[in-house]
């Protein structure tokens, strides 16, 4: 099935933009599937940058059709504002952007509940982007949330908002010692987006499995990442929606029987943005070098991402629960300098050594890493289009990240650019799987 599905391997931020946009160039389709506005996919284009959020990053390619799935969670002044920033950028929107009728919608309510939550006394900071997003899903769970279909309907729209308000107050009044917010002032701020909105409003979910059945090519791009995932993230430092490839299959209407591919992207290294334990994190002066070399800094907060050495124990980890078919190693050239690289290889959790990676934020958090340190190529890669090509000690680093995973490399990345880039695994290039 020329089902294609793009996941990142770890803490999000893996390079999962440039990676889509790259493979966008074959497909007919690409579609986002969970997250929102949180995710920041940066694509670097004829020496333009662009940074997309909610928008699939299929967009820069102009014969690709895009969608915003079902399982997506939808800020209406984000995309609006992301469509017409595209637009002053040249790239057309109207005609090639799909938005499924039942993706829930971010409000107001939700980014100020978000910010409220986010370091209040008594509630564990996250670190969340504040766009919203889990108090977006926790509506969608708790049945009281609206999707871009119910837009049309007042009434419906009115009750919802409601029942929604009814317990959400108490907390903005008593809690947090804020406003109460009010249903008209909800709906006016929906009626407001609905009218920009709805033209891209689609079955997408029919449009998708008609293009599978016609043999048409779709990527599933993915935000966020593996860790970050409610399932089997680090809970509870999380985002609040499967960022694993079953998510591409909940979170587009394709069962998921037609996808074909599962392709995990990763750094050579590892960084993490947020809170939460981060096992193979640098010392201070190592972080901060490698935090410049690869501009680690946050594409949506702008916040500085904490760096550290390729986990392997987490890696492996991502390779089960997505089912990896292949890996994206991205980044490579961020390391060419380097006279020694660590991977982390085990976690000594009170004084144990430990191969799996463990369940609780807890646990993970008392792990020290157990590094294999491996010689630096210490020569530049960027300029490589093949594997045989990379310097000999960068091969035998990514022969040992397929060793330890079982997975193969598939695809090399060594620089922002399209052309950057070793496709290792032709099937990427046939889409035949
Ligand atoms: P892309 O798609 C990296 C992190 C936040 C926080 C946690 C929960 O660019 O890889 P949320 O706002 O989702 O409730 O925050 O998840 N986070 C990301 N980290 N890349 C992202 O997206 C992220 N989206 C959310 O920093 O720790
Ligand atoms: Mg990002």
């Amino acid at each position: 099935m020329p089902v294609l599905t793009v996941v990142g391997a770890q803490w999000g931020d893996e390079g999962k933009g440039k990676i889509v946009d790259l493979l966008a160039e074959q497909a007919q389709y690409v579609v986002r599937y969970q997250g929102g506005a949180n995710a920041g996919h940066e694509v670097v284009v004829g020496g333009q940058n662009y940074v997309l959020h909610l928008v699939p990053s299929g967009i820069l390619h102009p014969g690709t059709l895009n969608v915003v799935g079902n399982g997506v969670v939808l800020d209406p002044d984000s995309f609006l504002a992301e469509v017409a920033g595209l637009e002053k950028q040249g790239v057309k929107a109207k005609g090639r952007l799909f938005i499924s009728p039942r993706a829930h919608l971010t409000l107001s309510l939700h980014k100020a509940l978000d910010a409220a939550r986010e370091g209040h006394a008594g509630q564990t900071t996250i670190g969340s982007t504040k766009r919203g997003i889990s108090p977006t899903y926790m509506d969608k769970a708790g049945r009281v949330g609206l999707r871009l279909a119910d837009v049309v309907d007042p009434a419906y729209c009115m009750e919802q908002l409601k029942t929604s308000l009814q317990e959400k107050n108490v907390l903005f009044k008593h809690l947090y010692k804020s406003k109460p917010l009010t249903a008209a002032t909800l709906w006016k701020e929906i009626q407001r987006a609905a009218k920009a909105l709805l033209p891209y409003m689609a079955d997408t979910e029919g449009m998708l499995n008609s293009a599978v059945k016609g043999g048409k090519r779709v990527l599933m791009e993915g935000a966020q990442g593996t860790l970050l995932d409610i399932d089997f993230g680090t809970y509870p430092y999380v985002t609040a929606s499967n960022s694993t490839a079953g998510g591409s299959a909940t979170g587009s209407g394709l069962g998921p029987t037609r996808i074909g591919y599962v392709l995990g992207v990763c750094k050579a290294y590892t960084t993490r943005v947020g809170e939460g334990p981060f096992p193979s994190a640098l010392s201070p002066k190592q972080d901060q070098q490698l935090r410049e070399l690869g501009g680690e800094y946050g594409r949506t907060t702008g916040r500085a991402r904490r760096t550290g050495w390729l986990d392997l124990v987490a890696l492996r980890y991502a390779a089960q629960v997505n089912g990896l078919d292949g890996l994206a190693i991205t980044k490579l050239d961020i390391l060419d300098t380097f006279k020694e690289i660590e991977v982390c290889v085990a976690y000594k959790v009170n004084g144990k050594e430990i191969h799996h990676f463990p369940a609780t934020s807890a646990e993970l958090a008392k792990a020290k890493p157990v590094t294999l340190k491996v010689k630096g190529w210490n020569a530049p890669t960027t300029g490589a289009r093949t594997f045989a090509q990379l310097p000999k000690l960068a091969q035998s680093y990514l022969k040992l990240i397929e060793k330890f995973t079982d997975v193969k490399v598939a695809l090399v990345s060594v620089g922002a650019e399209r052309s950057k880039t070793i496709m290792v695994d032709s099937k990427l290039k046939s889409w035949k799987f």
